[in-house]
């Protein structure tokens, strides 16, 4: 399962990034706005692509199909590898077939059930965003969704790729790797717990203390 960062924050982009094991971000209105909503996206969205220099998904708003595509080329035009993020309406499928035939990779998000993304699948979803988070804030199982979405594909044999998205911890994390999902775009917050072991910390620390004690046996710290 390869991980990305979810997250319009360049510093916890560029520390991810730096430790060598994201794949890729990814964005959305609410994210951007979070950061500073005076930013200017295009720039700050081309900051956070030279950074990554993988998968950047970038959400259109337009509610209609044509407004949908007119974005799209807009984001393909400050960089051609950007994949377009569309809500799973239909008004939004209709933009994805539309994509999916130009070979334009999409991410279809805000799906919480695996009909909702076995049918993006159909419309050429390249990648489908199921929301686990969200689904366990209103008292179902979030992670059964992904179970569901997983097994599907696996009797299927589809092809797009299932990104767990609304991830809240690492254990949302370690179950989604165990049900077959292919990316999870987790947030910084949550990379950083998943990084972070007690015992991992203790063992450096009496490794460190150990050999620092030889140096000094020989007078060499
Ligand atoms: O990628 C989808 C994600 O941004 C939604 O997360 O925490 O707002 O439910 P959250």
């Amino acid at each position: 399962m390869q991980l990305y960062i979810d997250s319009a924050n360049l510093k916890e982009i560029e520390h991810a990034a730096s430790m060598g094991f994201i794949s890729g971000v990814t964005t959305n209105p609410s994210l951007l706005a979070k950061e500073d909503p005076k930013a200017d996206i295009r720039k700050l969205l081309l900051d956070i692509h030279k950074n990554v220099g993988g998968h950047v998904s970038v959400e259109v708003i337009s509610t209609d199909t044509e407004g949908m595509l007119r974005e799209a080329d807009e984001i393909l035009s400050w960089f051609p590898d950007a994949t377009i993020k569309i809500p799973f309406i239909p008004a939004g499928l209709a933009a994805v077939r539309n994509l999916s035939n130009r070979n334009i990779p999409t991410n279809v998000t805000l799906l919480f059930t695996a009909n909702q993304a076995l049918i993006a699948a159909n419309a050429g979803a390249t990648y489908v965003s199921v929301f686990l988070g969200r689904l366990d804030d209103i008292s179902t199982d979030g992670v059964q969704a992904v179970r569901d979405t997983c097994e599907i594909w696996e009797v299927h044999g589809l092809e797009s790729l299932i990104i767990a998205a609304s991830i809240r911890h690492p254990i949302h994390l370690l179950e989604c790797a165990k049900a077959g999902a292919h990316i999870a775009t987790t947030p910084y917050k949550v990379l950083l717990q998943s990084i972070k072991h007690p015992l991992t910390d203790a063992g450096l620390a009496s490794f460190l203390a150990d050999h620092k004690k030889m140096m000094d046996a020989k007078g060499t710290s």
